[in-house]
């Protein structure tokens, strides 16, 4: 069996749609929405393919109408798009986002998989890099094959004896500074990162076209071709 895994899509259609894996199932981290600008048809797209779900922070934040109130940085941008997130979903889709279970652990393919955004420890905000001793502290209670993760935007894949962890990294919003869009699949039982090219031109003309102001485009498109590697001073820049 053939298992996809994505996270942290962040209303890039265009980075999900160069996604063009055949899988069996799929598995998605959370972090549909915020911080991109067409967050319709990657709700769709998961809602018709992922067979597990879970919540990311983002998320949370668009469905439960939490304003944003970052000042600078990343936090500024999520603010700056929200409003528009709220003119484009409906309350179907709203409530797809609000019902996404925080954690949520099931077997598949003879694996026993967990899902979490962050981490156990705190489910959508703590974040965690592929730092193995402390994903060990985070994962005692936990009984699976698997834990797959979100949150940090980076790619990585831990073998921590009984257990391994998972960041698929992030499909519309890459941190690693690798631009290319992130995602893994799991084949029968083995674990291997992937990373594919996608049209980041058409992913900035299309957050051009929704009429937000011109930093919040510029900003997008350093992010995106950069892969996530600007310092906060430059992010500022922008703001
Ligand atoms: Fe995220």
């Amino acid at each position: 069996m053939r298992i996809l895994v994505l996270g942290d899509i962040h209303s890039n259609w265009v980075a999900l749609r160069a996604i063009e894996e055949t899988f069996d199932f799929c598995v998605f981290t959370g972090d549909l929405v915020d911080y991109g600008t067409d967050p319709l048809p990657c709700i769709d797209w998961i809602r018709r393919h992922a067979n597990a779900s879970v919540r990311g922070n983002h998320d949370h934040a668009v469905a439960q109408r939490v304003q944003g109130a970052g000042k600078t940085g990343y936090r500024r941008l999520a603010a700056a798009i929200r409003p528009l997130h709220w003119e484009l979903i409906d309350t179907r889709r709203q409530k797809f986002l609000a019902r996404l279970p925080v954690t949520t652990h099931f077997r598949v393919d003879n694996l026993s998989l967990h899902l979490v955004h962050a981490t156990p420890r705190d489910p959508m905000d703590e974040y965690l890099n592929a730092d193995p001793v402390a994903w060990k502290q985070r994962l005692v209670s936990v009984n699976a094959d698997i834990v797959c993760v979100g949150h940090s935007h980076s790619q990585f894949h831990l073998n921590l004896d009984e257990i391994q962890v998972l960041n698929p990294g992030s499909v519309g919003q890459p941190r690693d500074g690798d631009p290319r869009a992130a995602y893994a699949i799991i084949e029968n039982g083995n674990v291997s990162l992937h990373r594919i090219e996608y049209n980041i031109d058409e992913a900035v003309e299309q957050v051009r076209s929704t009429g937000v102001p011109d930093w919040v485009v510029e900003l997008n498109k350093e992010i995106w071709t950069s892969g996530g590697h600007l310092s906060k001073e430059q992010m500022d820049e922008f703001c």
